[in-house]
């Protein structure tokens, strides 16, 4: 047991702006002494400072140019300054607090590491509005999920009867991690990749959630080969559906069987 006061939580908005947030994290961000905000727009801040009027936007952290890997670092050191003043912190972010998100999950390991409270309140992520809004479900065929560069630099066996889920298709490729927008070259890297299991023809589809309730998600499907010629904005994730049929794996199957009639047997006999 630890007599620190601070603590952090780091609490999920979810996807659409003021429809998505849970109750417990509301009050999470009612109740703390400094709110810190990991949204992308001006409204979004907007709506969380008419919650609590002591909020510190995580954005300015962000530059074009500047390493990514740094500016998660000064946003981890910003939220844990405040944690070690004996602060109430939250750590406000869009979507789900800890999806595709290193500063929410490592403010929080470090903060326990240091004797203080931390934890995560889910929130709605991009995968979660997308099950919903492009009708999969992911118990049917499964999902692979990856972030896009991460993907191309790794060699993958892609199931290929089973969905793949690409984020950060935006800056596919940025090595140096410091890009808002990679060119149409690095997207091309991505789909020769792809291009290696999948045929040209194959379609993808390029989605973006809503994030107003007065928007429409937008899924746009294309032939796999027409990739590096599409729009893809920084929160475009891309769907690749199943190219083949699932393969039962007879050897299992037999051994399924087996249970199956040594159970019929034992409640019979
Ligand atoms: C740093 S991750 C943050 C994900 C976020 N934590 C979540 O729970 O969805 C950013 C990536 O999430 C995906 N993303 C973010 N906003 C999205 C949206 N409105 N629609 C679809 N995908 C989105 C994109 O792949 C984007 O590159």
């Amino acid at each position: 047991m630890t007599n620190k006061q601070g603590s952090i939580v780091c609490v999920g908005l979810g996807m659409v702006l003021g429809a998505h947030l849970a109750p417990l994290s509301r009050k999470f961000i009612e109740e703390a002494d400094v709110v810190f905000m990991g949204v992308t727009n001006v409204l979004a801040e907007q709506w969380l400072q008419s919650m609590n009027e002591n909020t510190i936007s995580l954005q300015p952290f962000y530059q074009e140019g500047k390493d990514r890997r740094i500016s998660y670092q000064q946003m981890v050191d910003a939220m844990l300054g405040e944690v070690r003043k004996d602060k109430k912190v939250v750590g406000a972010f869009y979507g789900h607090p800890g999806v595709f998100a290193w500063a929410p999950h490592k403010v929080i390991e470090k903060a326990k590491e240091e004797g203080f409270h931390g934890h995560m309140e889910p929130g709605i992520s991009a995968e979660d509005c997308l099950y919903s809004d492009m009708g999969i479900d992911p118990g049917e065929y499964g999902i692979s999920h990856y972030e896009a560069s991460q993907f191309i630099r790794h060699t993958r066996n892609i199931d290929q009867a089973a969905y793949l889920i690409l984020w950060q298709i935006g800056f596919v490729g940025d090595l140096a991690l410091s890009s808002f927008q990679t060119e149409g070259h690095h997207r091309q890297l991505l789909m020769d990749v792809l291009l290696q299991s999948y045929p040209p023809e194959h379609r993808v589809a390029i989605y973006e959630s809503a994030t107003l309730p007065t928007e429409k998600p937008s899924i746009k499907w294309i032939p796999l080969s027409q990739f590096s010629n599409v729009k893809v904005e920084h929160h475009s994730t891309m769907v690749i559906p199943p190219n083949e049929t699932r393969q039962i794996d007879g050897v299992i199957q037999e051994k399924l069987q087996n249970l199956l009639r040594a159970k019929k047997l034992n409640k019979n006999g």
